[in-house]
Protein backbone atom coordinates (compact mmCIF):
# COMPACT_ATOMS: atom_id res chain seq x y z
CA UNK A 1 0.00 0.00 0.00
CA UNK A 2 1.11 3.75 -1.09
CA UNK A 3 2.41 5.82 1.76
CA UNK A 4 1.51 9.15 1.74
CA UNK A 5 3.04 12.14 3.98
CA UNK A 6 1.28 15.44 4.13
CA UNK A 7 2.68 18.63 4.82
CA UNK A 8 0.39 21.69 6.50
CA UNK A 9 1.32 25.06 7.91
CA UNK A 10 -2.17 26.19 8.95
CA UNK A 11 -5.55 25.31 9.74
CA UNK A 12 -5.33 21.53 7.80
CA UNK A 13 -8.47 20.87 6.67
CA UNK A 14 -7.44 19.39 3.54
CA UNK A 15 -5.31 17.21 5.21
CA UNK A 16 -7.99 16.37 7.13
CA UNK A 17 -10.30 15.47 4.35
CA UNK A 18 -7.16 13.90 2.50
CA UNK A 19 -6.81 11.73 5.86
CA UNK A 20 -10.42 10.89 6.17
CA UNK A 21 -10.62 10.00 2.27
CA UNK A 22 -8.18 7.25 2.37
CA UNK A 23 -9.00 5.57 5.95
CA UNK A 24 -12.50 5.08 3.92
CA UNK A 25 -11.17 3.65 0.59
CA UNK A 26 -8.20 2.31 1.69
CA UNK A 27 -6.36 2.53 -1.70
CA UNK A 28 -3.49 4.86 0.34
CA UNK A 29 -2.58 5.61 3.49
CA UNK A 30 -1.14 8.67 5.31
CA UNK A 31 1.48 8.06 7.65
CA UNK A 32 2.29 11.38 8.51
CA UNK A 33 1.52 15.12 8.64
CA UNK A 34 4.68 17.33 9.37
CA UNK A 35 3.83 20.70 10.14
CA UNK A 36 6.56 24.42 10.60
CA UNK A 37 4.47 26.15 12.85
CA UNK A 38 3.25 24.78 16.29
CA UNK A 39 0.40 26.72 16.86
CA UNK A 40 -1.28 25.19 14.18
CA UNK A 41 -4.43 24.02 13.74
CA UNK A 42 -3.71 20.74 11.55
CA UNK A 43 -1.74 19.04 15.24
CA UNK A 44 -5.16 19.23 16.88
CA UNK A 45 -7.04 17.81 14.23
CA UNK A 46 -3.89 14.43 13.68
CA UNK A 47 -4.34 14.09 17.22
CA UNK A 48 -8.30 13.46 17.21
CA UNK A 49 -7.49 11.48 14.17
CA UNK A 50 -4.39 9.65 15.40
CA UNK A 51 -2.49 10.22 12.90
CA UNK A 52 1.56 11.22 13.97
CA UNK A 53 2.27 14.90 13.50
CA UNK A 54 5.95 16.24 12.92
CA UNK A 55 6.79 19.98 14.02
CA UNK A 56 9.76 20.96 11.90
CA UNK A 57 11.67 24.14 11.80
CA UNK A 58 13.34 25.97 9.20
CA UNK A 59 17.41 24.47 9.95
CA UNK A 60 15.49 21.05 9.76
CA UNK A 61 14.07 21.59 6.56
CA UNK A 62 16.16 23.81 4.57
CA UNK A 63 20.01 23.04 6.45
CA UNK A 64 19.40 18.99 7.45
CA UNK A 65 18.60 15.79 6.24
CA UNK A 66 16.33 15.39 8.67
CA UNK A 67 12.86 15.25 6.99
CA UNK A 68 14.39 13.57 3.98
CA UNK A 69 15.63 10.90 5.94
CA UNK A 70 12.12 10.41 7.48
CA UNK A 71 10.54 11.07 4.36
CA UNK A 72 12.39 8.03 2.65
CA UNK A 73 11.49 5.72 5.36
CA UNK A 74 7.56 6.65 5.03
CA UNK A 75 6.25 8.37 2.56
CA UNK A 76 6.08 6.93 -1.08
CA UNK A 77 4.33 10.41 -2.01
CA UNK A 78 4.08 14.04 -0.70
CA UNK A 79 1.28 15.50 -0.17
CA UNK A 80 1.50 20.05 0.25
CA UNK A 81 -1.91 20.84 1.62
CA UNK A 82 -1.81 24.24 2.82
CA UNK A 83 2.21 24.30 2.85
CA UNK A 84 3.63 28.00 2.64
CA UNK A 85 7.66 27.06 2.44
CA UNK A 86 9.13 26.72 -0.88
CA UNK A 87 10.51 23.04 -1.23
CA UNK A 88 14.06 22.50 -1.08
CA UNK A 89 15.70 20.74 -3.97
CA UNK A 90 16.82 17.86 -2.24
CA UNK A 91 13.14 17.03 -1.61
CA UNK A 92 12.74 17.49 -4.91
CA UNK A 93 15.35 15.64 -6.11
CA UNK A 94 14.31 12.20 -3.93
CA UNK A 95 10.76 12.68 -4.99
CA UNK A 96 10.72 13.66 -9.12
CA UNK A 97 7.29 13.79 -9.93
CA UNK A 98 6.22 12.49 -6.21
CA UNK A 99 5.34 15.89 -4.41
CA UNK A 100 1.96 17.33 -5.30
CA UNK A 101 0.73 20.90 -4.38
CA UNK A 102 -2.71 22.51 -4.20
CA UNK A 103 -3.13 26.11 -5.18
CA UNK A 104 -6.42 27.76 -4.42
CA UNK A 105 -6.63 30.27 -7.82
CA UNK A 106 -6.29 29.22 -11.53
CA UNK A 107 -2.40 29.21 -12.04
CA UNK A 108 -0.89 30.50 -13.86
CA UNK A 109 -2.94 33.22 -12.51
CA UNK A 110 -2.70 34.68 -8.61
CA UNK A 111 0.46 32.16 -8.30
CA UNK A 112 3.90 32.99 -6.80
CA UNK A 113 5.40 34.21 -3.49
CA UNK A 114 3.33 35.83 -1.05
CA UNK A 115 0.29 34.48 -3.17
CA UNK A 116 -1.21 32.06 -0.40
CA UNK A 117 -4.58 31.51 1.36
CA UNK A 118 -6.64 35.12 1.43
CA UNK A 119 -4.26 37.02 -0.17
CA UNK A 120 -5.12 34.92 -3.34
CA UNK A 121 -8.83 35.52 -2.44
CA UNK A 122 -8.42 39.34 -1.88
CA UNK A 123 -6.70 39.85 -5.33
CA UNK A 124 -9.43 37.27 -6.93
CA UNK A 125 -11.89 39.79 -5.35
CA UNK A 126 -9.67 42.94 -6.71
CA UNK A 127 -10.08 42.32 -9.56
CA UNK A 128 -13.17 41.20 -10.06
CA UNK A 129 -12.64 37.76 -11.51
CA UNK A 130 -16.03 36.17 -12.58
CA UNK A 131 -13.93 33.17 -12.34
CA UNK A 132 -11.71 31.52 -10.45
CA UNK A 133 -10.87 27.63 -9.35
CA UNK A 134 -8.44 25.34 -7.88
CA UNK A 135 -4.70 23.92 -9.21
CA UNK A 136 -3.11 21.00 -8.28
CA UNK A 137 0.46 20.48 -9.96
CA UNK A 138 3.62 18.62 -9.18
CA UNK A 139 6.00 20.77 -7.05
CA UNK A 140 9.72 22.13 -8.71
CA UNK A 141 11.91 24.75 -7.23
CA UNK A 142 9.60 27.70 -8.50
CA UNK A 143 6.56 28.72 -6.61
CA UNK A 144 3.63 27.23 -8.23
CA UNK A 145 5.24 26.68 -11.61
CA UNK A 146 5.63 22.61 -11.53
CA UNK A 147 3.44 20.63 -14.53
CA UNK A 148 -0.16 21.13 -14.00
CA UNK A 149 -2.34 17.77 -13.41
CA UNK A 150 -5.51 19.19 -12.43
CA UNK A 151 -7.37 22.15 -12.04
CA UNK A 152 -11.07 22.79 -11.08
CA UNK A 153 -13.03 26.24 -12.05
CA UNK A 154 -15.98 28.03 -10.16
CA UNK A 155 -18.39 31.04 -10.89
CA UNK A 156 -18.20 33.95 -8.96
CA UNK A 157 -21.04 36.78 -7.91
CA UNK A 158 -20.03 40.19 -7.91
CA UNK A 159 -21.25 40.60 -4.53
CA UNK A 160 -19.06 37.42 -3.52
CA UNK A 161 -17.09 37.96 -0.59
CA UNK A 162 -13.08 36.93 -0.28
CA UNK A 163 -14.75 35.20 2.55
CA UNK A 164 -17.49 33.64 0.31
CA UNK A 165 -14.35 33.06 -2.47
CA UNK A 166 -12.55 31.14 0.14
CA UNK A 167 -15.34 28.48 1.19
CA UNK A 168 -15.98 28.15 -2.99
CA UNK A 169 -12.41 26.79 -3.07
CA UNK A 170 -12.66 24.82 -0.37
CA UNK A 171 -15.42 22.82 -1.39
CA UNK A 172 -13.50 22.26 -4.76
CA UNK A 173 -10.94 21.21 -2.91
CA UNK A 174 -12.39 18.89 -0.55
CA UNK A 175 -14.68 17.35 -3.78
CA UNK A 176 -10.79 16.72 -6.31
CA UNK A 177 -7.77 16.60 -3.98
CA UNK A 178 -7.96 13.06 -2.96
CA UNK A 179 -9.02 11.61 -5.92
CA UNK A 180 -6.22 13.42 -7.94
CA UNK A 181 -3.91 12.22 -5.08
CA UNK A 182 -5.37 8.56 -5.85
CA UNK A 183 -5.00 8.83 -9.29
CA UNK A 184 -1.36 9.57 -9.33
CA UNK A 185 -0.94 6.91 -7.12
CA UNK A 186 -2.14 4.52 -8.98
CA UNK A 187 -0.49 5.35 -11.87
C1 LIG B 1 -6.00 25.96 0.89
O1 LIG B 1 -7.02 26.70 0.28
C2 LIG B 1 -4.84 25.77 -0.07
O2 LIG B 1 -5.21 25.72 -1.41
C3 LIG B 1 -4.04 27.03 0.22
O3 LIG B 1 -4.13 27.20 1.60
C4 LIG B 1 -5.39 26.73 2.06
C5 LIG B 1 -5.13 25.85 3.26
O4 LIG B 1 -6.34 25.50 3.89
N1 LIG B 1 -2.68 26.87 -0.23
C6 LIG B 1 -1.97 27.88 -0.69
O5 LIG B 1 -2.38 29.03 -0.72
C7 LIG B 1 -0.55 27.52 -1.15
N2 LIG B 1 -0.01 28.53 -1.99
P1 LIG B 1 -6.37 24.32 4.95
O6 LIG B 1 -5.18 24.53 5.90
O7 LIG B 1 -7.67 24.47 5.65
O8 LIG B 1 -6.24 23.03 4.18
Amino acid sequence: MKRIAIFASGSGSNAENIITYFNTTKSAIVTFVFCNSKKAKVFDRCKRLKIPAVLFNRTDFFESEKILTQLKDTADIIVLAGFLWKVPSNLINAFPNKIINIHPALLPKYGGKGMYGMHVHNAVKENKESETGITIHFVNENYDEGAIIFQATTQLESTDSPEDIAQKIHALEYEHFPKVIESIIVQ
